[in-house]
C-alpha cells in the first residue's frame, strides 16, 4: 500500500503583490517568506498528511536550499531512501501571490532537471501507486511509468506544468490529472468544453482523466462514467499548493483502497482547505480534517 512519488522539490521564496508584475514593471510587495514547495514534494507530504505511507524519489543540491523541503517532507514521515544529493544548485521557486489568491510562479529547476532513470528505486514491488508530475526530465518519467506498470502498480501522472507527453506515455497512464489550462493545452480545445476535451485524452490511452476546474470544483472522465464534484466553498488565501494537494490527496484515498468517486471527493475537499494560508503546504489538512470536512 505505498505510494511513490518521484518529482521535484523546490524552496520557495514567496511574495504577496497587489498585482502580479507586467512584463517591464517593477511592483513592491509584502515581506518575502520562504517555504517548502516543488510539486513532487508538495504532493508527498499532501499524500502523508492524509494517511498514506508514501516514498520519494527526487533531487537537491549541496547548498543552503536544500534542508528546507527535505526537513517538511522528513517532518510529515516521507519516506527519503531514494532522495538524491547532486553537486549543483537546488530547486527555488519564486512565486508571487495577488490579491485575489492566485498566483505565478518561476521555477529555476536545479537538481529537479538532473533526475535522471538512474536515480529510481531498483524495486518497484512494494508500490501500489506511482505519483508524478511534470518538473523533471520526461525521460525520466516514462522509464519509471514503465517500472511501474511492469510491477502491477497504478500509475498517475500531473502534467504540471503542462507540456506534450511522449505516445507510450499516454498508453502507460491509468490516471491524468490536470488543471483547465494544462487540460486546453494537452487537448488543444477550447477551455469551456472540458468533457470532450478530456474524452478526447481518453482517446489516446489513458484510463481516466481527472480536471481540477478551481472555483467550479472538480470533474473526472472515463469511459464509461463522469463524476462531478461542486467546489467545497472556502475563504481563498493562496491557492499556491492546492492542485497538489488535490494529487496526493486522490493518491492517498485510491492507495487507502476507497473507489473513484469516494477518493474524488476527499481530494475536492482537500484541494479546498489548502488554500486557506499562505504556501503551498502550509494548510494541507490531516485525514481526520478531511473526514471532518466532507460531512460538513
Ligand atoms: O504547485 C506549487 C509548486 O509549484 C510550488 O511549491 C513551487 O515550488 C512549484 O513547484
Ligand atoms: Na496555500
Amino acid at each position: 500500500m505505498t505510494v511513490l512519488i518521484v518529482g521535484s522539490l523546490n524552496t520557495d521564496i514567496l511574495v504577496r503583490v497587489r498585482q502580479a508584475p507586467q512584463p517591464g514593471e517593477t511592483v513592491l510587495g509584502d515581506d518575502a517568506q520562504i517555504a517548502p514547495g516543488g510539486k513532487g514534494a508538495n504532493q508527498a507530504v499532501a499524500a502523508a498528511r492524509a494517511g498514506a505511507s508514501v516514498a520519494f524519489c527526487g533531487a537537491v543540491g549541496h547548498d543552503s536550499f536544500a534542508p528546507v523541503p527535505r526537513e517538511a517532507l522528513a517532518a510529515a514521515g516521507v519516506d527519503l531512501t531514494h532522495l538524491r544529493e547532486l553537486d549543483v544548485p537546488s530547486g527555488v521557486a519564486l512565486i508571487t501571490i495577488s490579491d485575489d489568491g492566485e498566483n505565478s510562479i518561476t521555477v529555476a529547476s536545479g537538481a529537479n532537471a538532473r533526475l535522471s532513470a538512474a536515480d529510481l528505486p531498483a524495486d518497484f514491488s512494494g508500490v501500489t501507486h506511482l505519483l508524478m508530475q511534470q518538473e523533471i526530465p520526461e525521460a525520466t518519467v516514462l522509464a519509471a511509468a514503465r517500472r511501474a506498470r511492469a510491477a502491477g502498480a497504478q500509475v498517475m501522472l500531473n502534467a504540471a506544468p503542462a507540456r506534450e507527453l511522449p505516445d507510450e506515455l499516454w498508453l502507460l497512464l491509468d490516471l491524468l490529472i490536470v488543471n483547465e489550462h494544462e487540460l486546453a493545452q494537452l487537448a488543444g480545445g477550447p477551455e469551456h468544453q472540458e468533457e470532450a476535451a478530456a474524452r478526447s485524452l481518453l482517446a489516446r490511452g489513458v484510463g481516466t482523466v481527472i480536471v481540477t476546474l478551481g472555483g467550479r470544483g472538480s470533474l473526472a472522465v472515463t469511459p464509461d462514467q463522469v463524476l462531478e464534484q461542486p467546489a467545497h466553498k472556502i475563504e481563498v488565501l493562496d491557492t499556491t499548493g492546492a492542485g497538489d494537494t488535490f494529487c496526493g490527496v486522490l493518491a492517498a484515498w485510491l492507495a487507502g483502497g476507497v473507489g473513484l468517486a469516494d477518493a474524488l471527493k476527499a481530494a475536492n475537499v482537500a484541494g479546498a482547505l489548502a488554500c486557506t494560508k499562505l504556501g503551498a503546504q502550509a494548510a494541507m489538512p490531516t485525514g481526520e480534517e478531511i473526514k471532518a470536512a466532507l460531512k460538513s
